[in-house]
């Protein structure tokens, strides 16, 4: 029998065009993709390395003179279909994305090389919940940007470890932090991001609250924030195999 020598970046952007496709369909409000084609993408997203992109992992652990000046955080585009978007993000050592949303969306990240901690936040219905006293207060105008939320989850992810998931209700907010090195992951929206569709990306910051008004210790307060200064992504050409959808 002939070797299949498709590309494994190509099955999975095929798997991902197949598993994502009803997504968009107003019969799906919870946005949810098929199953069994979903089983499959993290079987072949589970199995992808740098090698197969080409991908060399960076070795300095720290910037240079100049490289103060280089963008923490690089971004790699690989494809995008109005059912999904794919590509690769590469964080400096040291460096994290801030605590961001995906509205509507669902999410697969693969760590490539290097080890990243992710710390994924749920919203939470905020009707009726008593906003409790921040540390230092807020004002007037920020009120409207506070959303409740639960922290569910902090998980420390390498090039073995099976992708992190997200969807429109679990694991929706995520702050993610290269350790101990350079770090670059494969990174599926679907849908993407659209403003013109409800779907632009929004940065958080989590609040300290001086006195807890609820039981449950994971339950905290995130406002919405400008993108931070100190983050900016810049854009590097992808090195891999074509992909076509
Ligand atoms: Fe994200």
């Amino acid at each position: 029998m002939p070797r299949d020598r498709t590309p494994l970046i190509q099955k999975i952007a095929k798997q991902a065009s197949v598993t994502f496709k009803d997504c968009l369909s107003k019969d799906n409000g919870e946005h949810k993709p098929l199953p069994e084609q979903h089983k499959q993408l993290i079987s072949l997203v589970t199995s992808l390395r740098a090698a197969d992109l080409k991908l060399a992992p960076r070795k300095s652990s720290r910037p240079g003179p100049e490289g103060a000046q280089s963008p923490p955080v690089t971004y790699m585009h690989i494809c995008e279909t109005p059912v999904f978007s794919m590509g690769v993000f590469i964080l400096r050592s040291g460096a994290s994305i801030p605590l961001h949303d995906h509205p509507g969306m669902n999410g697969m990240i693969k760590v490539l090389y290097g080890k990243v901690s992710v710390r994924c936040f749920d919203k939470l219905d905020s009707d009726g919940a008593v906003t409790p006293v921040f540390e230092p207060p807020l004002s007037h105008s920020q009120v409207p940007s506070l959303c409740r939320s639960v922290l569910h989850c902090v998980s420390e992810y390498s090039a073995s470890s099976p992708p992190c998931l997200l969807t429109p209700q679990q694991d929706n907010l995520h702050q993610i932090e290269a350790l101990g090195g350079p770090a670059a992951f494969l990174d599926i929206l679907a849908p993407p991001y659209d403003p013109d569709n409800n779907r632009d990306c929004h940065y958080y910051q989590v609040l300290q609250v001086s006195a807890p008004s609820s039981e449950s210790p994971e339950e905290t307060w995130l406002l919405e924030i400008p993108q931070p200064e100190d983050f900016w992504c810049g854009g590097q050409a992808y090195p891999g195999p074509p992909v076509s959808v």
